[in-house]
């Protein structure tokens, strides 16, 4: 199985998210940071994982402009999976958060999910992560790969 995971990070935290995931899904896996990849090769893989920081309720833009770069209809052989990382306020439930808005990018794009999207807590803006965070993440990424 070829797996792709694509994040985005301000201060680490989602990276260290992803590198966790990426640990449980195995085989193989590419971990790549959002400003050096080529979304054509979305299309190319069996399981491609999306994550962003949470800002104002949304993907951070380099994410955001990845999604907008995969054509219409190009996941239609892709299972995909989408998680963020988040601060636990109320009001930021106002806004929403970037793992759903993400998935349903993802499937708007053809693909099929492989696991509900998932959200990780940091302490504050700049983390750090939460405890037990990067062993949630290693359960998730065991979800993604068991689909
Ligand atoms: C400009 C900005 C906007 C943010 N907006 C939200 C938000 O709407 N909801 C939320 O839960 N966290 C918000 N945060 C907190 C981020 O989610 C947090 O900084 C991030 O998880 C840290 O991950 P990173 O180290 O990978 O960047 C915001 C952070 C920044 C810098």
């Amino acid at each position: 199985m070829k797996a792709w995971i694509v994040y985005d990070t301000l201060w680490g935290n989602t990276e260290r998210i992803a590198r966790s995931v990426g640990e449980a899904v195995g085989g193989g896996v590419r971990v790549s940071r959002v400003g050096e990849v080529d979304p054509s090769e979305a299309e190319t893989v069996d399981l491609l994982i999306v994550g962003s920081p949470t800002q104002g309720g949304a993907p951070t833009q380099a994410i955001q402009g990845f999604l907008n770069a995969i054509p219409p209809g190009a996941l239609g052989r892709v299972r995909v999976a989408a998680f963020d990382t988040r601060i636990p306020m109320k009001f930021a439930k106002i806004f929403g958060y970037a793992a759903e808005k993400i998935s349903a990018s993802l499937v708007r794009k053809g693909g099929s999910e492989a696991t509900a999207p998932a959200g990780f807590f940091v302490g504050g803006r700049k983390g750090p992560l939460s405890a037990g965070e990067l062993e949630r993440a290693a359960g998730w990424g065991r979800e993604c790969r068991a689909s």
